[in-house]
């Protein structure tokens, strides 16, 4: 038996910030920014939330897959941004799409959030726990962002994506990678609420997200063609077999390494970050969106994913369509 994804969706807040218009209200521009990284214009929410644009992402991704809200078993929802300490978003999800069958949470795993929550949900398939199952990737960045550090704050955007899977006797999840390096976590942190007991010091700001870029570059081009490699070989097959590589889309020369160092064309990366930003979880889930949508993914072809980030996680897997 295994997982196979059978619907797609997603959902960007309607506001676009473009780098121009970044460029107007802090010291940057669009050439340092589209050069270092590859990104355009990304999406800030307004009135949108976490649990809307999930809900959103799940409707569509219902929708494609043909599958109704009741016949869904688990809902899991990978975010650092969720609207509520509790509820958890996938339980908003859950109650607004009624999907009174399933049971519903969220997992922290930063930019491999939705990867790390799709190998759950195999974990679960596989046992024979449930049948359908409704993966999320969902961030609100921008309210996390230092809006006066530019280092950070041009890099990320907003945005949800949902996919839908079922345990398949044919195609489906072949093989998949995980790790968690946890004594490096202080190079991509963000202060979550503080302690204000009466025996603690309060005088502590709130924190936003901070990151040692260059270190964090490091780890992911050495990261993550290692774990693609493994799961590409778990997975019966080689570089070559792969049509697609799906991966979170953090910066343009992140993925032009990572193409290099597995030796294939860099065409077969296709691209999101150029109008999204770093979305972190909800990256890989609207990329395969986008691809779903255009005609992209072909029954049969092998398509290798991978997420990396905060913790620091990563987390790949390889399906076939
Ligand atoms: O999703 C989680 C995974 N995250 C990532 O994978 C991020 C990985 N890291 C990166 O993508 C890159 O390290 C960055 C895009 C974040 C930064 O690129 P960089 O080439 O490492 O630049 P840098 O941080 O070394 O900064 C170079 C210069 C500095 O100026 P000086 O000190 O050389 O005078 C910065 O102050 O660029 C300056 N700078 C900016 N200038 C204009 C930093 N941010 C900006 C900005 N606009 N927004």
């Amino acid at each position: 038996m295994k997982t196979r994804i059978i619907g797609t969706g997603s959902c960007l807040p309607e506001n676009v910030v473009t780098n121009d218009d970044l460029s107007k209200i802090m010291d940057t521009s669009d050439e340092w920014i589209s050069s270092r990284t590859g990104i355009r214009e990304r999406h800030l929410a307004k009135e949108e939330t976490t649990a809307s644009m999930s809900t959103e992402a799940a409707r569509r991704a219902l929708e494609n897959a043909g599958v109704t809200a009741k016949e869904i078993d688990l809902i899991i929802l990978g975010t650092v941004t969720a609207d509520h300490v509790t509820p958890s978003c996938a339980c908003e999800v859950q109650a607004a799409l009624g999907a009174d069958r399933a049971v519903a949470f969220d997992i922290n795993a930063a930019c491999s959030g939705f990867m790390f929550a799709l190998n759950i949900a195999n974990a679960y398939l596989q046992a024979g726990f449930y049948k359908t199952a409704l993966v999320l990737g969902a961030e609100t960045l921008s309210k996390i962002m230092d809006w006066n550090d530019r280092s950070t704050c041009v890099l990320f955007g907003d945005g949800a994506g949902a996919v839908v899977v079922r345990a398949d006797e044919n195609s489906g999840l072949l093989a998949f990678d995980q790790g968690s390096d946890g004594s490096r976590g202080g190079v991509l942190a963000c202060e979550n609420r503080t302690n204000n007991n009466p025996l603690v010091d309060t005088s502590k700001d709130l924190a936003y997200i901070q990151m040692d870029g260059q270190e964090v570059y490091k780890f992911a081009v050495t990261a993550v063609p290692s774990s693609l490699q493994k799961t590409i070989v778990a997975a019966g097959l080689t570089v070559e077999d792969i049509d697609y590589f799906a991966l979170h889309q953090a910066n343009i020369r992140i993925l032009q390494s990572v193409a290099k160092r597995l030796h294939v064309s860099a065409d077969k990366f296709p691209i999101s970050l150029d109008h999204c930003g770093n979305i972190s979880a909800a990256s890989v889930p609207i990329l395969l969106d986008e691809m779903n949508r255009k005609g992209m993914l072909k029954p049969g072809m092998k398509i290798a994913m991978s997420g990396f980030g905060g913790g620091l996680t990563w987390a790949s897997a390889v399906v076939e369509w």
